[in-house]
């Protein structure tokens, strides 16, 4: 498989802002990807995808969010807040909700507002609510409609990877937080995302389209601490998950749509990505799948005044 170079073109330029504000956009290093013209993260602009686009992705959020490991990673992170009281929380790119459903039944939460651009998934978190303390709107992390220091805490779960201008949707954060108030980010670092059992796996090819298509950037979490930091938090916590699976749907799912990514941008055939698919499937049923990838979790403290 044919490898090329392509220069990182996600505005690398410092934008003017408040003194040391930094961009989420520092990593200069170009990436590797397989041939074949770049599509966006569809997560990124997912208002503006197809109807069916948008209804596949809610169903493959709910999937991830039954996927036990998944869970573990969550209730890890979320134990880290302690105790909570009367609590106000606001989920950034909560998707069909599945996050919210959670922090909704931590002890000391009082409500919880889920926030997502994508009118789809809102409707599906609506229907999918199972506590009165639960609402959900659409809107955007970059430009909340929401008055200022009106939240406890304010998570990112997995959302904070896909949004352009990440550093725009922290100042949010904090601007809606009360002083004392928490950030809380959890995501990825996806360039750790692995499927070869051994060197040269044909099958990493499906992960790493998987990587290089689906995130806007996957090389987030590595800078996680300067961005909350700039963003005006203080008391950072950072901390590492690992997630390994032996055949989830949900590691399946990821690969299925990184080998029908390489499929569209001319990468691969059809009959080649079907027998890569194939190949994850036998693996799966034989016990030789492996799939990992490491996830970060940040925890920051508005400052109280
Ligand atoms: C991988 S999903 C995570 C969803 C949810 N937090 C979960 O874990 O199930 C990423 C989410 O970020 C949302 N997103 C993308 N751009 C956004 C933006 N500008 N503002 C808020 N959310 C955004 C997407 O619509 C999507 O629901």
């Amino acid at each position: 498989m044919q490898l090329e170079e392509r220069p990182d073109d996600r505005g690398l330029k410092k934008r003017k802002g408040a003194p040391g504000q930094v961009d989420c956009m520092l990593d200069e290093r170009p990436r590797r990807i397989i041939r074949g013209s770049p599509m966006p993260d569809v997560y990124a602009t997912i208002s503006t995808a197809p109807q069916e686009t948008q209804e596949m992705l809610a169903s493959i959020l709910e999937l991830r969010a039954a996927d036990p490991p998944q869970r573990e990673m969550l209730v890890a992170y979320t134990s880290r807040l302690g105790a909570l009281r009367d609590a106000d929380v606001l989920e950034v790119g909560s998707g069909t909700g599945p996050v919210c459903r959670f922090l909704a039944t931590l002890p000391g939460v009082r409500r919880v507002l889920g926030i997502d651009p994508s009118p789809v998934f809102v409707q599906r978190a609506r229907e999918l609510a199972d506590d009165d303390r639960l609402t959900f709107e659409t809107g955007d992390a970059r430009e909340l409609t929401l008055e200022d220091g009106s939240f406890d805490v304010v998570v990112f779960h997995t959302s904070l990877s896909h949004i352009p201008e990440c550093d725009r949707a922290l100042a949010e954060a904090h601007r809606v937080l009360r002083p004392g108030g928490r950030v809380v980010a959890f995501d990825g670092d996806y360039v750790t995302t692995t499927v070869a059992a051994y060197e040269n796996d044909p099958l990493q090819a499906c992960a790493a389209a998987a990587v290089a298509f689906l995130v806007h950037d996957p090389w987030l979490m590595r800078r996680i601490g300067q961005l909350i930091e700039a963003a005006g938090f203080s008391e950072l916590d950072v901390g590492g998950h690992a997630y390994t699976s032996t055949g989830s749907p949900y590691f399946l799912t990821l690969l299925e749509r990184g080998s029908d990514v390489l499929v569209e941008n001319g990468s691969l055939t059809a009959e080649t990505a079907a027998a890569l698919k194939a190949e994850a499937g036998a693996r799966v049923q034989t016990g030789t799948f492996f799939g990992h990838i490491a996830y970060v979790s940040a925890i920051a403290r508005r400052r109280a005044r």
